[in-house]
């Protein structure tokens, strides 16, 4: 079950758990061609202000989280804080996304480092949504 309030506990951040599982319908998403297609029909995760998703494995190299802003839009980032690659969440009620870590780097939705212990800006990729469906070009 997703903690909709993403807060890490002490214990949670020691040994860098994330708030964000991975999609209950793994057959929601595929990856072909450096492009993630994912059927929104099939993801009640991402219904709603900070709900998210994240991708692994299926051939990615990277990790990817997906998560629907404040705003409204659909937003996809490399699911690794710059600092020590932990994953990240969306911080509900903040146009935000937060590393699990001990260190909490937080990054705007356009990546830009906010604060914490990473040096510099995470990695983000294009989405667009077609047909109920995210396209998202890694
Ligand atoms: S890994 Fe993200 S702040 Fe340390």
């Amino acid at each position: 079950m997703q903690d909709k309030t993403q807060k890490r506990n002490i214990l949670q951040r020691i040994l860098g758990i994330c708030a964000t599982n991975m999609p209950l319908d793994e057959g929601c998403w595929t990856f072909e061609n450096g492009k993630i297609v994912v059927d929104l029909n099939r993801v009640p995760e991402l219904a709603g202000a900070s709900g998210a998703i994240r991708l692994e494995e299926k051939d990615l190299t990277e990790r990817v989280l997906v998560f629907q802003g404040e705003d409204g839009q659909y937003y996809a980032f490399q699911n690794s804080c710059p600092h020590i690659k932990r994953r990240l969440d969306p911080l509900p009620g903040k146009n935000q996304v937060q590393c699990c870590s001990l260190g909490q780097s937080t990054f705007d939705y356009a990546g830009k480092l906010v604060s914490g212990s990473a040096q510099g800006d995470v990695q983000t990729y294009a989405v667009s949504v077609e047909s109920n469906r995210l396209l998202i070009t890694l």
